[in-house]
């Protein structure tokens, strides 16, 4: 039984712990519930329904039901509802950023900065469900009329990770919402209450009931409960962001049924600085970039190359500004780096620091856990990484700073494009001709030129290679992942 929660909501009502379904808050069919930790204490702090296979028959069929008259609704009135849903956030925002930092460990202001990242795409796909349009096409043939018109595709599913529970919810469902489609959401084990409360607003907002369903369930029951909702018959979009390893297992059980598919998977970064940047500024954009909730994102700087030139010095202005981090609880006051979110995560980092040093890496800083409860590990910088270390080989996600030196640009975008990966590639320099030429010769769906920041509601996110297919927000490429293409052919006399 998980204890009163450690805070004082605003508004108490946003506290919600019941699994949301067709409009209404309900347990699993079994009645179990799993337990939620605050990663800042190591404590339970709240718990959630336990569902299983056995509950996703009912969630989808409401959003079915739901759908059949959610699709007739003008666009207007969906991009009311969108801007709706956005104005509740925002008022909400204390609270909501509360909830996200005993869910995922990020320090409040973290927090906060998520949601508003997160608005951003309530507010643009208000703007895109009134500009979805088809085409009319000049017909090869005398007394023919082609054209095409864009429909929802129906119930769409999201398998959400834990590391920006509010921003991959409204990125995703927000589009699904704009276009017509309903939502039956996932959420990870770890930041289920975050998710819930974002339904409860978008039922305020005016979305009917079973426009947005949210099916909650613990690690144990995630692959079954998953897969299950992937084969079901009346779903017919996934959208998933996490592992590469599990995108690739939900791309082949969604094969069976042939089902659309979009796939944010993991990040192997790059990010090059050149000697003749304006280092200020490739500072300023990696620490925010990779100290962000402690390294936990895909799209974080998991190798950092440094020309020779400017190596020593580079090295020395990141562990200087490191060095004033404040690790503590993200609630306290001071904090501006809070855990990782889960204990697996901090055996990864620390295996990766071991293995980095016994092959010849220097730690300029950090290295350790923190001896406090929760799950703690010191903000890191490895100087003198190598392509044969754990750290360049996989992603990350966690609190570790490698850094690379290299002499040319032909030697860096080689050891930059060297990964299966290609999420986001980030470069410094103020030579035209090369931003032109690592636009072109960097491979990865993303890439910041002079900046660390590059995600935002009117910029297509999304990866090639093993990051994954598909892309979400931007303009009219977001809402494609959730509308189906009708070609209409028309034949007409001509003569009267
Ligand atoms: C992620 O790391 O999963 C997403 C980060 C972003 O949206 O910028």
């Amino acid at each position: 039984m998980a204890p009163p929660t450690p805070f004082t909501l605003k508004d108490p009502e946003l506290f919600k712990d019941q699994s949301y379904v067709g409009g209404k808050w309900v347990e699993a069919a079994s009645g179990a519930r799993f337990d939620i930790v605050d990663p800042g204490s190591g404590k339970v702090w709240a718990s959630a329904p336990d569902n299983s296979e056995a509950d996703v028959d009912m969630a989808v069929r409401a959003a079915n039901t739901a759908f059949e008259s959610y699709r007739k609704e003008s666009s207007r009135q969906r991009a009311r509802w969108l801007l709706n849903w956005d104005a509740l956030i925002r008022e909400n925002k204390d609270d909501i950023a509360t909830i996200l930092t005993y869910e995922t460990g990020k320090p409040i202001a973290e927090a906060h900065g998520e949601i508003d990242y997160a608005l951003s795409f309530t507010w643009w796909f208000a703007g895109e469900a009134e500009r979805i349009f088809g085409t009319v096409h000049q017909a090869s043939q005398n007394g023919r009329r082609v054209f095409t018109i864009k429909q929802p595709i129906g119930v769409a599913v999201a398998l959400v990770p834990w590391n920006f529970p509010i921003a991959m919810i409204l990125r995703k469902a927000s589009a699904a919402l704009a276009a017509g489609c309903t939502m039956v959401i996932k959420p990870s084990p770890e930041t289920p209450l975050s998710v819930l409360t974002l339904a409860h607003l978008a039922t305020k907002a005016g979305f009917p009931p079973g426009c947005l369903s949210v099916l909650t369930t613990s690690l144990a029951n995630t692959p079954s409960l998953s897969e299950k909702l992937c084969r079901h018959p009346l779903v017919h979009k996934i959208t998933f962001t996490g592992s590469t390893r599990v995108g690739k297992l939900i791309a082949r059980i969604c094969a069976d049924g042939l089902k659309k598919v979009t796939l944010e998977l993991g990040g192997n970064c790059p990010y090059i600085i050149f000697d003749d940047a304006n280092l200020d500024q490739a500072l300023e954009g990696l620490l925010l970039l990779k100290w962000r909730h402690a390294g936990q994102a895909c799209v974080s700087a998991n190798r950092v190359y440094v020309q020779s030139g400017v190596y020593e010095k580079f090295a020395e202005m990141v562990r200087e500004r490191t060095s004033k981090i404040v690790v503590g609880h993200g609630a306290e006051k001071d904090t501006t780096m809070g855990p990782v979110t889960t204990p697996q995560s901090l055996e990864k980092v620390a295996a990766q620091v071991e293995d980095a040093v016994s092959r010849g890496a220097r730690v300029l800083h950090g290295g350790q856990r923190v001896d406090r409860p929760g799950y703690f590990f010191q903000p890191t910088i490895i100087a003198d990484a190598t392509d044969k270390m754990r750290l360049s080989q996989e992603e990350t996600f966690g609190p570790i700073l490698a850094m690379y030196k290299f002499e040319t640009e032909a030697e860096v975008v080689r050891m930059a494009n060297d990964t299966s990966m290609g999420l986001a590639s980030y470069f410094f320099t103020k030579n035209v001709d090369r931003t032109w030429r690592l636009l072109e010769n960097l491979e990865a769906g993303m890439i910041g030129m002079n900046t660390g920041n590059q995600s935002a509601g009117e910029s297509p996110f999304g990866g090639i290679k093993e990051s994954g297919y598909g892309k979400e927000s931007g303009k009219d490429v977001a809402v494609a992942e959730y509308v189906i293409t009708k070609t209409g052919t028309l034949t007409v006399d001509e003569h009267f």
